[in-house]
């Protein structure tokens, strides 16, 4: 940590995130709630039992697709991943029984052109941050990627106005900056904000609970009819 300080951050390496056992962990790690709230959150959005196409962006392990899937037969899903990650996806999909409705693609959102079309739901789960600051960057991509009426939901951790809390929060944030990542939460104002330049509206928000650990803001926006107005 001297170091850092003294001399900044190492570049940050994305090989950490290809790690079939790191992977694994990050899974399991959801189900001690995060899973469960994201779940029933999206299934309770009146869009959910028509939604058919759904992609995960920077989904990993997938198990919130899967989970998913579990709610809704008619849904099928598309892991979207850097390409060493969604190679490894793929393994884990199919050992999980979901090789048939789960696809995987290879990408480096930050690059490459396309993340695919005609989602009616795209989830991003602590993927994001990388964007804090350019946030539009990203949902413009999204947005296009989407059928109109279709819905966006975010889940990334949220901290108090001040940045200064919860205390799980600044731990994380300290981590995240030491490693040479720009940061590791997302305000509910920033993301309401980016979102309406990038042509989405009508949210629906689970405010981060105070109580838990780790406080998650898991926000839901809607494509608007006529496109993408702002772009
Ligand atoms: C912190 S993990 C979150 C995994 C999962 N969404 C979850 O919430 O448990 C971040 C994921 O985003 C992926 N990711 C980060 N930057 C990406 C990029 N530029 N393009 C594609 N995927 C990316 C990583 O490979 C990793 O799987």
């Amino acid at each position: 940590m001297p170091e850092i300080l003294k001399n900044g951050p190492p570049k940050f390496d994305t090989e950490m995130w290809a790690n079939i056992e790191a992977m694994k962990v990050g899974g399991q790690g959801t189900m001690g709630g995060s899973i469960q709230d994201v779940t029933e959150f999206i299934t309770t959005l009146p869009e959910f039992p028509n939604v058919k196409n759904m992609c995960d962006l920077g989904g990993s392990h997938g198990f919130y697709t899967m989970a998913l899937l579990d709610k809704n037969p008619q849904l099928r899903g598309t892991i979207l991943d850097l390409p060493k990650v969604a190679e490894l996806a793929k393994e884990l999909i199919s050992e999980m029984g979901y090789a048939e409705r789960i696809d995987t693609i290879g990408a480096d959102i930050k690059t490459d052109v396309s993340i695919g079309e005609g989602y009616d739901l795209v989830f991003a789960s602590h993927v994001i941050y990388g964007w804090k600051g350019h946030l539009k960057d990203i949902l413009k991509r999204i947005n296009k990627a989407m059928v109109p009426g279709g819905v966006f939901v975010s889940n990334h951790l949220s901290m108090d106005e001040d940045e200064c809390g919860p205390v799980s929060g600044t731990m994380v944030e300290l981590m995240t900056r030491l490693m040479g990542y720009p940061t590791h939460h997302l305000s509910e104002d920033e993301l309401k904000s980016a979102l309406e330049s990038s042509g989405f509206g009508d949210f629906t928000v689970r405010p981060a609970e105070e109580a838990r650990q780790y406080r998650c803001l898991i926000l839901a926006a809607r494509k608007l009819k006529g496109g993408n107005r702002n772009v």
